[in-house]
């Protein structure tokens, strides 16, 4: 595991680093992520401070920016883990498995019971990752894969 990782606040740094990484084919495949405006990421990221059910942190490696994690649809004592490296060059080191930590400890300061997360059933790297960090199959639905994971 990796040692060189921080955590710090969404910033306009990781906002406009996003647009790339997210517009990235490859990593828009993977991610699932829908086409979106630059209008659009920034009404999203105005909108950041006052929500309560959604949480998300810059991932940084060997102090660059490299990704991003987060918490979403908070409520009922569970919450759904998303995260991507931006950063093709980090993959496969153990940040991803950072990430998954950070954020189940987080959910766990906040009271929760439990994570899940949706992930394309193509995206074997990511599933590989989080079938080994305990999050079971619940259900399967077109190609996304819901998963989950009770928090102790
Ligand atoms: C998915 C992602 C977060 C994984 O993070 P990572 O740092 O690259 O992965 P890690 O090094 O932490 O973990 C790799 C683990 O994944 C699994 N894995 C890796 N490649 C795999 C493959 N081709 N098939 C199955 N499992 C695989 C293994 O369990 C591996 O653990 P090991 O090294 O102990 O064997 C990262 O690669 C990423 O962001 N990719 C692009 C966007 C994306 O897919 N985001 C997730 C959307 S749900």
């Amino acid at each position: 595991m990796p040692h060189d990782i921080e955590f710090v606040p969404y910033d306009d740094t990781f906002l406009s680093l996003s647009w790339g990484w997210l517009n990235d084919p490859e990593i828009k495949a993977l991610t699932m992520t829908p086409d979106f405006s630059r209008a659009a990421q920034a009404s999203w990221y105005d909108s950041l401070p006052g929500r309560g059910d959604y949480l998300i942190w810059g991932v940084m490696y060997a102090s660059r920016p490299v990704g991003v994690c987060g918490l979403k649809g908070i409520a009922d004592g569970t919450g759904e883990y998303w995260g991507y490296i931006g950063d093709k060059t980090c993959w496969g080191k153990g940040v991803g498995g950072r990430m998954v930590g950070f954020i189940e400890d987080q959910a766990r300061a906040l009271g929760l019971g439990g994570i899940w997360l949706r992930v394309w059933d193509g995206n074997s790297r990511a599933r590989g990752l989080y079938e080994k960090l305990g999050y079971r199959l619940d259900r399967h639905a077109d190609d996304v894969v819901l998963l989950k994971k009770p928090l102790h």
